[in-house]
């Protein structure tokens, strides 16, 4: 049960004091804690009902409509939803055109990806799609966790989170004929209650143990120079532009929660909707089936003869739009400490002149230019990112469960919380005391 991210019940107890002193968050808090207790008891009645199935995703339909009902942000067909889930988690869009076809991947797969070289370039595994007997297998050592044939067979059942395989029966051997990927490859992991890596589905975290350019590397299609490339990114990382404009900058994977009522999507606010982006990442990084084209930088990419991406692209918006940034965990920061950093992010620090609003970004009314972020210079040389984009400029990112994805900005320039506040300080002149700055970062904790 990915849906809701609030279920464990030390969240759930934990009222904020800090939310409660904002206009409107009370019953926003309330209602949260109220769909998560709601959502506990559903999903172990439909896990085992569908144990092994290979489709993981047929839990409950997400009830988004409560929610959105609750905010100013629009509210969300809870029936669409259900199916933009299925979308997000499972749909390649064909791109297996690109992932098998070209760059070959479930050759790769076959020979050399074994489960635990799977889980040490961050792909997770979704346990609630392994079968009791598999389960056994793994726990008592039965079942080789060092041989590519286990991957197979995990592709098999569906269980390795975005990706999908096709695997057929050749001269009496599973064989790995097609691969493809799903957005929930970057946008989704496990909460690691089985075993490292291997867990429930998070549905919108972003897998920052993830190390995409290193899985593309491996294809066999590539040259030396396109892998040095590839390969220098690093965990958590990916550059969605540099197969279009030759030019390396990672970017951190985002997370796809927390983006009901914003307008301006990406970093960089190329898109008014998540559907634009979708499409963008669907044709032009997944190598999906459609079109794309974008008359302001210039990038038009058709893939296919056949549509497989516009039809779903309102199901796959409606599902992302009703995954709620979760809350932070019970006891991880100080609530009298983070009381005093709000006075500081609205006072002295002036964060609340960008960060402004419910979600904490002025996104809707306006975007930045990248004189006014402290975030660039890129790091390793690499030109501004903004100066890549649409839009040539950046927008302020809504804050709400920041606690969850450091590293922080576009470029992962800032490891900690902490770092981000000692950035604005020394580049906006901002003159704030440590303490300030400590309190600060207990607020941030506490979004
Ligand atoms: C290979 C990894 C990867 C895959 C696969 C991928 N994304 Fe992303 N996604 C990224 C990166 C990196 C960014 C940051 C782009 C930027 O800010 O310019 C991003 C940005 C986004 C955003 C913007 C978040 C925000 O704060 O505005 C959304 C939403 C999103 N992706 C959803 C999706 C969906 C839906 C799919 C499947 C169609 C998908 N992504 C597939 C890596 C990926
Ligand atoms: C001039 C507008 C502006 C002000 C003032 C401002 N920010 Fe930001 N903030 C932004 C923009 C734009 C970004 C995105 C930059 C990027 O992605 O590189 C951002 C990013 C961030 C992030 C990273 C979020 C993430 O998802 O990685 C944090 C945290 C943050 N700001 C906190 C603060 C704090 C704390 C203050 C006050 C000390 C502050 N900001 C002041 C505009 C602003």
């Amino acid at each position: 049960m990915t849906y809701f991210h609030e279920e464990e019940p030390s969240r759930i107890a934990d009222p904020t004091p800090i939310r409660h002193s904002r206009n409107g968050h009370q019953s926003l808090a309330a209602l949260r804690r109220l769909v998560a207790l709601c959502a506990v008891s559903l999903p172990a009645v439909l896990v085992t009902a569908c144990g092994g199935s290979g489709q993981s995703g047929s839990d409950a339909a997400p009830d988004a409509s409560a929610i959105g009902s609750a905010l100013t942000a629009p509210a969300i067909d809870p029936v669409l939803a259900a199916e933009g889930r299925q979308i997000f988690r499972f749909d390649t869009f064909g791109d297996e055109t690109q992932w098998t076809d070209t760059l070959r991947m479930h050759e790769v797969i076959a020979a050399a990806v074994d489960p635990t070289t799977a889980l040490s370039v961050g792909l997770k595994v979704d346990a609630e799609a392994l079968p009791a007997a598999v389960v056994q297998g793994i726990q008592n050592g039965s079942i080789s966790l060092t041989s590519p044939d286990t991957t197979i067979a995990l592709l098999k059942l569906n269980a390795v989170v975005g990706l999908q395989g096709t695997v057929e029966t050749i001269g009496g051997k599973d064989t790995l004929t097609r691969v493809g990927v799903t957005c929930a490859l970057c946008h989704s992991t496990v909460d690691d209650s089985f075993a490292p890596g291997i867990g429930k589905r998070l549905d919108g975290w972003p897998n920052r143990d993830l190390d995409p350019g290193a899985i593309i590397a491996l294809s066999p299609a590539l040259d030396a120079a396109t892998k040095a490339v590839y390969n220098s990114w690093g965990k958590g990382m990916y550059d969605p532009r540099f197969n279009l404009d030759g030019i390396s900058g990672p970017q951190v994977i985002p997370p796809a929660y927390g983006l009901n009522g914003i307008n301006r999507i990406t970093s960089t606010g190329d898109g008014e909707d998540l559907a634009y982006w979708n499409r963008y990442v669907g044709v032009t990084q997944m190598g999906g089936h459609g079109s794309f084209s974008e008359p302001r930088t210039g990038v038009n990419v058709t893939h296919g003869t056949d549509d497989l991406i516009s039809s779903k692209l309102p199901a796959l918006q409606a599902y992302q739009l009703s995954l709620n940034a979760p809350l932070p965990p019970a006891g991880s920061f100080d609530p009298a400490a983070a009381a005093r950093g709000q006075l500081v992010f609205n006072g002295a620090g002036t964060c609340s002149t960008c960060h402004s609003g419910s979600e904490f970004t002025d996104a809707n009314l306006r975007l930045h230019p990248a004189s006014d972020v402290v975030s660039e210079p890129e790091p390793n040389g690499a030109p501004s990112y903004a100066s890549r984009s649409a839009t040539k400029q950046y927008r302020t990112a809504p804050l709400r469960g920041v606690w969850q994805h450091a590293p922080y900005f576009h470029n992962g320039s800032a490891p900690t919380l902490d770092a981000v506040v000692q950035t604005y300080n020394a580049k906006k002149s901002l003159g704030l005391s440590e303490s300030e700055i400590a309190d600060l970062v207990e607020y941030l904790k506490s979004l």
